[in-house]
């Protein structure tokens, strides 16, 4: 055997231990790889810490609700936002005129041509800079929906149909067909095609800045295992869909810096919440009182989650989770569907 070969047999000549520099990448405190981005999260305690850059933020639904508060926060911390609104256009030139950093438009994510408009103007304002989060908030639930097609088809036309000569029960569900179809088309195509149609510029934003984060808002009802008979089908169909829809995105996304997350409220104080379930309510203070943590949860609160998630979470740790923010309703959803006060 030539005296420089190493016989894998043969005892090992004593060494000394092999203590890695604190800089290497061997080092046992020191993880294998870093993304760069993330490092400069880290200043050293004795410089001064960089001036956080300013973010550009798109909201869908942010004219009323946890849409709302999620604008207002992002825009009391100073980053740019872009937010829509399908009907109050009073309370979104209220919140633009509040921040001069804040910009309202229209959308109707149900029909492809706004969204695709809607994309336009996305672009414009972004620029080359792109957009680093999108909040895909907009939504409708099982009583706001009647509004919504209320608004959208006045009578219900079905074409040839001679509906007198149907059974009761499939005139009800022609009825009810139009509701469905606007439940999946606003709240499970509409971030489809929203998330589709700003991807140049969320992928923009990533590459130029090392992260850019779209944050699905689910729900309790559909983003869960937990089933809650008192709500249209559709309605919760709608949002297993965008769950679903989320982790399908994600690991698209599973070797890139874009992080794709979602969250899944529970009863939230907002007009939908009120619409669907506490205007149905004769005793709410008594309904309330015996829901998960006796109490409802509040807007900011599903808002500072938001920010949170999108912002100061560590890079990529939450990409393709669905994190439930239901103060405990997924796993006891008796205590709204069998809840007495009802
Ligand atoms: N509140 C709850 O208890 C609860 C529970 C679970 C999940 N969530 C989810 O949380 C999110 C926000 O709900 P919220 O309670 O804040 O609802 P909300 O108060 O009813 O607000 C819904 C927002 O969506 C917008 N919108 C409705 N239809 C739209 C359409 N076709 N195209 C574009 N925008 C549309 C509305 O615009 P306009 O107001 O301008 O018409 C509004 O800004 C939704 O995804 C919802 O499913 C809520």
């Amino acid at each position: 055997m030539p005296s420089n070969a190493r016989s894998l047999c043969a005892s090992p000549e004593p060494t000394k231990p092999v203590t890695p520099p604190p800089s290497s990448p061997m080092h046992p405190s020191t993880p294998l790889y870093i993304p760069t981005s993330s490092l400069s999260l880290h200043p050293h305690p004795r410089e001064t810490p960089p001036r956080r850059p300013v973010l550009s933020v798109v909201v869908t639904g942010g004219s009323t609700g946890i849409g709302e508060a999620i604008v207002t926060l992002f825009a009391e911390a100073g980053h740019r936002v872009l937010f829509t609104y399908l009907t109050r256009r009073g309370n979104a030139e209220r919140l633009q005129s509040r921040y001069p950093h804040v910009t309202a438009t229209q959308l109707d994510q149900a029909q492809v041509s706004s969204v695709a408009s809607f994309s336009r103007t996305v672009d414009d304002w972004a620029g080359a800079a792109g957009v680093h989060i999108l909040v895909n908030n907009a939504a409708l639930g099982s009583a706001t929906v009647r509004q919504y097609v209320h608004q959208k088809c006045q009578s219900p036309n079905f074409g040839k149909l001679a509906t007198e000569q149907l059974p009761s029960s499939a005139v009800d569900m022609l009825m009810r067909a139009q509701n469905d179809l606007a439940l999946m088309r606003v709240n499970a195509l509409g971030p489809l095609w929203v998330t589709d149609a700003l991807s140049d510029s969320i992928r923009r934003a990533a590459d130029v800045s090392g992260r850019a984060t779209i944050v699905f808002i689910g729900s309790v009802g559909g983003g869960s295992a937990a089933v809650f008979p008192e709500y249209c089908a559709a309605d919760l169909m709608s949002k297993a869909a965008l769950t679903y829809f989320s982790k399908h995105l994600a690991a698209q996304h599973v070797r890139d810096n874009i992080d794709v997350m979602c969250i899944s409220p529970g009863a939230t104080e907002t007009e939908m919440f009120r619409q669907s379930t506490l205007a149905t309510i004769p005793d709410v203070p008594a309904f309330v009182d015996s829901m998960p943590k006796r109490r409802l949860i509040q807007p900011h609160e599903i808002a500072k989650s938001v920010f949170w998630l999108s912002v100061e979470s560590p890079q990529g740790v939450f990409h393709g989770s669905v994190l439930d923010a239901s103060m405990g309703l997924a796993v006891r959803p008796g205590l709204q569907t069998e809840n007495d006060a009802r």
